[in-house]
């Protein structure tokens, strides 16, 4: 007989967003009438730029024309779009990216579940808790997080980096050696994130441990106050020890249209290997690229008319931000993030715990959120609402839960 990656069955349930839709349709059967509004997983409600839309027409009628047809794409992606994203997002850094060291993909989500690969079974991985759920979940298929203990609520073999309102969502180190250290900044889900010293910082504790940090910089594009990293490059000797992950999805609404990238820098080399050597090799074998057309419009995203109107988008919903947050508080809810980041970040009222909270919200004001638990053990206590919904869901959301 064969046999399956017992991984799997150390999961203590689906994924967090599949378990939260399937609670929400099963409540909407029993309650037809219930206007339900999701601020739950962040997906974007506002159509695509114009621009972008254009860039795919134009990029359509170039698939249909035998001149102009396009087969597979190059292995890393297309040049064009490669040189925007380095002109674009590093060079204006001053962070120095050369085009060789961007892989386009998919989406963050393929390549923060997939950048394990690179690495052996039995190193050990640090998150922030709470954090994005995809990359200890990637690490348990892979064999690396131990059990699961229901306890506490977290797995054996992970080290919790515990971000909350006690230390000002400002992780300490990890007391033990770590070598796969993933931040996710701002963060997912507490909407909050660190100085560019306090990313320095980390930097230098991954170079004097040897250690290699995921940086997913998936919301980047929403920081509004000076003094924070848009790229971890930014920071000194981040190119011998990070890899950045990006997303077209947040910034530029392509969450259904698909589009990413990874920067690995050269400077990382580990047991004589480069990492980005070895990344590229993985995406011959496993990639057969992005879709022409979505490169285009990705690039169309690097124009000055692109860049005007992605900043339309955040400024949007950044406004959703602030009407989310703002009345929380006013209601008298102790809440946190919404300023660098689409996710406001908020304790439960007298003390239930999260899910006991996301109950009450569905079944009291039909609004859905996301249970701060299911982002890691010190996620308990906390619960996120997103700022991608539409303005009117917003509004129509904290009058709801104003009025409890
Ligand atoms: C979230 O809600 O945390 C994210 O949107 C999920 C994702 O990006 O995959």
């Amino acid at each position: 007989m064969y046999k399956i990656n017992r991984n799997f069955a150390k999961f203590p349930g689906s994924y967090l967003f599949s378990t939260i839709a399937k609670k929400v349709s099963e409540y909407q059967e029993g309650h037809p009438d219930a206007k339900i509004i999701r601020l739950g997983i962040g997906d974007v409600t506002r159509p695509l730029p114009p621009t972008v839309i254009k860039a795919m027409h134009e990029a359509v009628d170039e698939m249909g024309n035998e001149a102009t047809f396009k087969g597979y794409a190059p292995d890393l992606g297309y040049g064009f779009l490669r040189e925007a994203i380095v002109a674009w997002d590093f060079k204006r850094l001053g962070c120095d990216i050369s085009t060789d060291e961007v892989f386009v993909s998919d989406g963050a989500k393929s390549d923060s579940g997939s950048i394990q690969e690179l690495f052996a079974a039995d190193n050990r991985i640090a998150v922030t808790d709470p954090v994005y759920p995809v990359y200890i979940d990637s690490n348990v298929i892979a064999g690396r997080c131990g059990e699961y203990d229901e306890k506490k609520e977290g797995w054996t073999d992970v080290t919790y980096m515990p971000v909350t309102a006690e230390n000002g969502f400002v992780p300490e180190f990890p007391k033990e050696h770590c070598d796969i250290i993933y931040l996710c900044l701002p963060n997912n889900p507490t909407g909050t994130t660190l100085t560019k010293q306090q990313l320095q910082d980390f930097v230098d504790y991954a170079r004097r441990e040897g250690s290699v940090i995921i940086y997913d910089a998936a919301y980047e594009a929403y920081i509004s106050q000076e003094g924070i990293c848009h790229s971890i490059y930014e920071c000194e000797g981040a190119r011998e020890c990070a890899i950045e992950i990006r997303s077209f999805s947040k910034n530029a609404g392509f969450t259904g249209t698909r589009l990413g990238y990874t920067v690995i820098p050269k400077d990382i080399i580990c047991d004589g290997m480069r990492l980005r050597d070895m990344w590229a090799r993985r995406h011959g074998c496993k990639f057969n690229g992005a879709p022409y057309i979505i490169q285009k419009a990705g690039a169309a995203v690097y124009t000055p008319q692109g860049q005007s109107e992605v900043k339309e988008l955040i400024d949007y919903y950044m406004g959703n931000a602030a009407i989310i947050r703002d009345g929380l508080k006013n209601a008298g809810f102790e809440v946190y993030g919404g300023v660098n980041a689409p996710y406001i970040w908020m304790k439960t009222p007298n003390g239930m715990t999260s899910w006991g909270f996301f109950d009450y919200l569905l079944a009291e004001a039909n609004v859905v959120g996301t249970p701060g638990s299911g982002f890691g053990p010190s996620g308990e206590g906390y619960f996120r609402l997103t700022a991608f919904g539409t303005k009117e869901n917003s509004e129509a959301a904290l009058e709801r839960i104003a009025a409890l």
